[in-house]
């Protein structure tokens, strides 16, 4: 995800309405849990609440009309990246299942089917599982025609093949904590007057114990005032997954960083991040229904999870070690030499995608799988688990 960090701009009459009922709408469920909801079912309502949150309603999210730009929105040579290191997967597997969660516009989908047709492994099914109804829509438009292509609503039960899951863990529900005075607090949020303010809760056991374990690998307290995120529903969407992958490999890509890394002290105040209109800010109080809300991810934490359910971790890299391993030179260099125009829209992506202050460093690419012998490729330039 890629934006700005200039001036925010006003939103119109229309979506000022918009945000007004899902403000009612947080109050409401404020009312009712005594005061204050965890900050992890705030995110929870603004980004998801039916009708009313940020993916549920129906605005653009993805491109220049949007709030932000993903990879798959930025290149193809992205998406053929990814289907040319699953290929070695789906190939050694029976009747494989592609399984895409969040699927944005259907950019990645189209892209990746095409490249494995050309690679002589397309898989006979490509399950999309998309909450949002507005994108599941936008997808449908884009991909229609594409018989493999189903949309489904939960996850499958048990099954054979490959996940790819591109900015989806860190849309997902976190939960907040403050360190003060040797406690550890769970933020939560409270209605004050048409807005929100930041409240102090007990923190549950989990998330008293979690930063303890921080505490514990850093060898030192966490510093008073210290302020960060657990991605608990993460941690369970990839457990869950692991559970069900019969065989095959899931893949995930995501900006964030070890454990270590991820609670650094210096990073005293978290990794919180909002997008509006292509602009990256920190309130997530700001504009409810709105803007996207969004945390880095744990990748220690994704690997645990995904190792306790019973996957192997196979490789985790940086996105510009994975794409070079999976060949992007070489695709961009298939790009007709006589055509100027595209040669330098072709450059123009390989830099935004690769180089270290774009999405080269920052973004990380995990691979993790269930019994299958050979795993994704793209890992063999700089493999990074051992910083796990
Ligand atoms: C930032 S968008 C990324 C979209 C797309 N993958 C891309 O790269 O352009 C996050 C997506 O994750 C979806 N999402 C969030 N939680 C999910 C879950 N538990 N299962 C499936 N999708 C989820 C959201 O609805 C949204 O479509």
């Amino acid at each position: 995800m890629t934006a700005g960090s200039s001036k925010l701009p006003t939103p119109d009459a229309g979506a000022r309405a918009h945000s007004a009922r899902v403000a009612a709408h947080l109050r409401e469920a404020m009312a009712v849990a005594g005061g204050a909801v965890p900050f992890a079912r705030f995110m929870e309502l603004v980004l998801y609440a039916p009708g009313l949150g940020y993916y549920s309603a129906g605005a653009v999210k993805l491109g220049a009309a949007g709030d932000f730009v993903t990879a798959p929105e930025i290149s193809p040579l992205f998406g053929r990246c990814l289907a040319r290191a699953l290929a070695p997967v789906l190939s050694g597997l029976d009747d494989p299942v592609v399984l895409e969660p969040g699927a944005g516009s259907g950019a990645l989908a189209a892209v990746m089917l095409d490249e494995w047709a050309a690679l002589d492994v397309a898989p006979s099914r490509y399950l999309i599982l998309e909450p949002s109804a507005g994108l599941r829509r936008w997808q449908q438009a884009n991909l229609a025609g594409r018989g493999a292509v189903e949309w489904i609503d939960t996850l499958p039960e048990s099954f054979e093949g490959v996940v790819v899951a591109n900015e989806v863990l860190d849309a997902m529900p976190v939960s907040r904590f403050v360190c003060a005075g040797g406690t550890v607090h769970e933020l939560g949020v409270a209605p004050e007057g048409e807005g929100f303010r930041w409240v102090r809760l007990p923190a549950p056991a989990a998330l008293a114990q979690r930063v303890a374990a921080v505490e514990s690998l850093l060898g030192a307290p966490l510093p008073d005032g210290y302020t960060s995120e657990v991605n608990f529903a993460a941690e369970a969407w990839v457990a869950t997954v692991g559970r069900r992958l019969a065989r095959g490999a899931l893949l995930l890509v995501d900006y964030g960083f070890p454990r270590r890394e991820f609670y650094h002290p210096q990073r005293s105040q978290g990794t919180l991040m909002c997008h509006y209109r292509h602009r990256a800010h920190g309130d997530p109080f700001l504009f409810p229904g709105l803007q996207d809300i969004t945390a880095h991810v744990d990748f220690t934490a994704v690997a645990e999870a995904a190792v306790d359910a019973g996957l192997r971790l196979d490789g985790y890299t940086h996105q510009a070690g994975f794409l070079l391993g999976a060949g992007i030179t070489e695709l961009a260099a298939q790009v007709n030499p006589a055509d100027v125009r595209a040669q330098m829209d072709t450059a123009a992506q390989l830099r935004r995608l690769t180089l270290p202050q774009e999405m080269g460093e920052l973004f990380k690419v995990m691979s993790l799988s269930r019994g299958v012998d050979v795993v994704a490729a793209g890992f063999s330039l700089r493999d990074l688990s051992g910083t796990l």
